[in-house]
């Protein structure tokens, strides 16, 4: 499948260097402490945050600090061939992967003993749901009022249009965000997450195949754009607590 044209145009008409189109608001369901609802692209999520509450069974509780449990979670109908309810390997790993970049940035150390819940549920699938995941559990942190060092933030690069001429891989573009035929037929796709004041890399993962180059370029990109969709994040939070932090000007 030709994924970019002569041109630099991809499929959707985007270029190298675009993200598909995003939209958060934050605080979108009344039980839960903090929660999101967050459109990117195809991709449709909810991110609810119960806590910080006591730790139960006992002996999952740390005396110390705070156990962050992300559950990422696609529902049935979010993807083309109906998903078999419940956790699988996959769901494991972006959950596991998803708690360690959040428990980064929180300050558990406040909460001795007790559990902040994430709960991440993709409505909708079409690609990269690992980072709207995250973004959207990040701004229901915020929301709940979570102390965080950052508001942490995903994006994901990768390679797309390589050919294979006599078993070599040939040209190929780095791009920002891919979507779904993108990551199906492309080369490579590289999820990140940073805590955007400081840069820092709190989650990094990389499928198929990049050259050192394209590596740091792709690395670049992704940096890029967390960096636009830090902005969106702390807009949805701002067109929330706006109208209070008005009022009691
Ligand atoms: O979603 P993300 O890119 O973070 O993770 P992935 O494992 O690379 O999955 C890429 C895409 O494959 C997902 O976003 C879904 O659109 C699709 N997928 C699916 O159709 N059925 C599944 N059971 C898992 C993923």
């Amino acid at each position: 499948m030709k994924l970019i044209d002569e041109e630099g145009r991809r499929l959707d008409g985007r270029r190298f260097d675009e993200l598909r189109k995003i939209k958060i608001e934050a605080g979108v369901l009344h039980r839960a402490e903090g929660s999101c609802y967050l459109e990117w692209g195809g991709n449709k999520v909810v991110a609810a945050v119960y806590g910080p509450r006591e730790a139960v069974p006992r002996h999952t509780q740390d005396p110390v600090k705070a156990v962050v449990n992300a559950r990422y979670n696609m529902a049935a109908f979010s993807v083309d061939d109906r998903k078999k309810p419940g956790p699988d390997r996959r769901s494991r790993e972006i959950s596991k992967v998803t708690s360690e970049a959040l428990e980064r940035v929180i300050i558990t150390d406040l909460f001795p003993r007790a559990s902040i819940d994430v709960n991440i549920e993709i409505l909708d699938a079409e690609a990269g749901t690992r980072c709207a995941g995250l973004t959207a559990a990040a701004v229901a942190l915020a929301d709940a009022g979570i102390p965080m060092r950052d508001i942490p933030v995903a994006c994901a690069a990768g390679k797309i249009g390589a050919e294979v001429v006599d078993g070599e891989v040939k040209g190929g573009y780095v791009v920002l965000d891919l979507g779904k035929d993108e990551d199906n037929y492309g080369n490579a796709d590289l999820p990140i997450a940073i805590a955007p004041r400081t840069d820092e890399i709190l989650l990094l993962q990389m499928d198929g195949h990049l050259t050192y180059e394209e590596f740091e370029q792709a690395l670049d990109l992704a940096m890029k754009g967390c960096h636009i969709v830090s902005k969106l994040q702390r807009e949805a939070l701002l067109n929330k607590y706006r109208p209070d932090l008005e009022e009691n000007l």
